[in-house]
Formats: C-alpha cells, structure tokens, sequence
C-alpha cells in the first residue's frame, strides 16, 4: 500500500503553541467589546434578569459602578437601554431630556468620562404598545416615526452620549437623525447603525430584560426577513449614503455569512451584536455542564473577528475581558 505524497504537511506549522501563536491570523483583543447595561428607572436595587444568568437592570444610582468596572476591565464602551417608568403611545419620555437615559448618559459620563457611551435609540421601551414608533392602525408609521428620532438623539446629545445608536429599522433613520444632529450644533457625534437587523427570535430574553415585547404582531414589517441576504448589502449602502459612522449587524452568529458580505461591500467600521437569545443558550448549557463556557465564548467571539467584525456587542464582554487580561 502506498502512501500519497507528503511533502504538503500543514501539521507543520500547529507543532508548538509558540507556532500557532506566531501564524495566527485572527486576535481578540478588550478594545473590540462593548458591554450593555440595562438601566430601569423604577427600581432601587438591581434586578437579575431571569434568562440572562449575569445581566441584571440597574437603578440609576448603580450605574456609576457599573460603568467604573467595565473601564477597570479595560472595555471602551457601554450601549445603554432605558426602562422608563412611565410609556404611552408615541414614547415621549424617549426625549425627556430628564428621561432615564439621559439621566443616565450623565451618570456614565461623570463616572468614567473616557468610557464611549453609545445609546440606543428607538422606542419600544417607551411605548404602551412595544413596537419601535409611532403607529398608524396596526402598523409603525415610519415618517412620523422619524420626527421622534430626531428628538430623541438631539436629547441623548445634550446629555453628553459619544455614539447614537438607532436600532428601530425605520427608512431613512440615519439621514434623519444626522442632519438633527448637525442642525442642533453636534455634528461630530457619530452614528452607530444597526443597519442590517433581522426579526429574530433571538431577542427573546432582550424583551424580558428591556420590557419591549410588541403587545400585539411582531416586528416583521420593519425588521428584515431571516431569509435575505442581498437585503443587508442595500441596507448597509443606504445608510452610509444617509452617513452612518459604524454599520452594525445583528444578530451575530446565526448572520455570519452577512457579517463577511457586508464587510466586504463597506469601508466602514463593523460591528456584531451578540444578542440576548445567542448569550442565553450559551449560559443555560454551561450552568447544565454541557458545554465548557470559557472556550465555547472565545471561539464565538474569534469568529466574529475572522468574518470581520471590527466591534463585539457582547452581554460576555466582561467574562472576556477577564480572560484575556489573565492570559
Ligand atoms: C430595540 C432593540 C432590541 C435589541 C436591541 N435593541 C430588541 C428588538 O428589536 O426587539 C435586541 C438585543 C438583544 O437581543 O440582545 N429595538
Ligand atoms: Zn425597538
């Protein structure tokens, strides 16, 4: 029996850890994670979410804290998401400059001011109903929805936030908002898009942390279908033609293949969001012993840096900070 030729021997180069270290295409590193906080302006004590083992909702008074431990860690942002008290139809208290978030863009900024503190900007925490605008009938009526935006980022910008992060899906959000915030004197705040974003049951335990379940539907008219791809690379065009600063996919790992093609067809910085559903059946098979957390997270998270994220929106974002700073 003979053997084939075997002077082609990739083994080679995976002969040592120093090797592997050398011919290592992909790294991770602290700079690329961005921790989210759930900030609730009802309560005084912080609360565990029951399907995020490790995330809870703040009070206004905790995020000080939590903003000085992620900057210890060495994580240069936070996304904050308000839960406020009050909500009605059109989500007026998104623009209350004494609103939760603004409250607690200040409270962030105080604490730890070279911490980036991004907001995400859309209304399904703030209206009675859940969905992410104002509505017309059954429907988000998206034009009247834009007005609120631009409210809404002009008020997070006065309060002191480094990036605006509309999330909503609304057409034209990014001109939107860009030009309010350039008319209202901030025009070098930049704008972070969730540009190309799914209806996903992956954000199920999100909705428990944020209370932004719809109340009635879903959010398939203005998320995009799960089954489209050419979709992402014309959300991804317009909103840099409308001046988006970083384009955001998400969710993450169930879009790997979107996270390359949008990579590939922008110029832009990238981000991932690794959402609420992904972190969720991560933690339940660790805590059942399933699977060994510590590896399976830094794995996931190499392969959004080998798709081409250049940022991580990550609920990990700590565990993977104290993981690489031991190594
Ligand atoms: C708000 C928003 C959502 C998430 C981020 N911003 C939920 C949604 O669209 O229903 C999801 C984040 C996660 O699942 O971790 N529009
Ligand atoms: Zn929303």
């Amino acid at each position: 029996m003979s053997l084939p030729d075997l002077t082609l021997r990739p083994r080679r180069l995976r002969n040592s850890a120093t090797l592997r270290r050398m011919v290592r295409e992909t790294t991770l590193s602290v700079n690329d994670l961005i921790y989210p906080l759930f900030v609730d302006e009802s309560i005084s004590e912080s609360m565990d979410v029951g399907s995020m083992p490790g995330v809870s909702r703040l009070p206004l008074s905790g995020v000080g804290d939590a903003v000085r431990e992620v900057a210890a860690l060495g994580i240069p942002g936070v996304i904050l998401f308000g839960i406020p008290s009050e909500k009605d139809a059109i989500g007026s208290e998104a623009w209350n400059d004494e609103g939760i978030v603004q409250r607690a863009i200040r409270e962030a900024k105080a604490a730890s001011p070279e911490t980036c503190v991004i907001a995400d900007s859309c209304f399904c925490e703030y209206t009675d109903h859940g969905h992410c605008g104002v509505l017309h009938g059954e429907d988000v009526d998206n034009d009247a929805t834009l007005a609120n935006l631009q409210k809404e980022a002009v008020s997070y910008a006065r309060a002191g936030v480094d990036i605006i992060a509309p999330s909503g899906m609304m057409d034209g959000m990014i001109g939107a908002i860009r030009s309010a915030l350039d008319d209202a004197g901030f025009s070098n705040t930049p704008i972070m898009s969730y540009a190309v974003k799914y209806a996903s049951g992956y954000f199920g335990p999100f909705r428990d942390a944020a209370d932004s379940s719809p109340s009635f539907g879903d959010r398939a008219s203005y998320q995009m279908d799960p089954a489209n791809a050419r979709e992402a690379l014309k959300e991804a065009a317009i909103d840099i033609a409308e001046g988006a600063d970083i384009l955001m996919v998400k969710p993450a790992l169930a879009y790997l293949d979107i996270v390359a093609a949008v990579k590939q067809a922008t110029d832009v910085p990238m981000a991932v969001y690794n959402v609420s559903g992904e972190y969720a059946m991560v933690k339940a098979a660790a805590e059942k012993g399933w699977i060994d957390e510590k590896r399976v997270v830094m794995e996931t998270m190499l392969s959004f840096k080998r798709a081409g994220a250049d940022l991580i929106l990550t609920y990990h974002a700590k565990d993977v900070a104290r993981w690489l700073n031991d190594e």
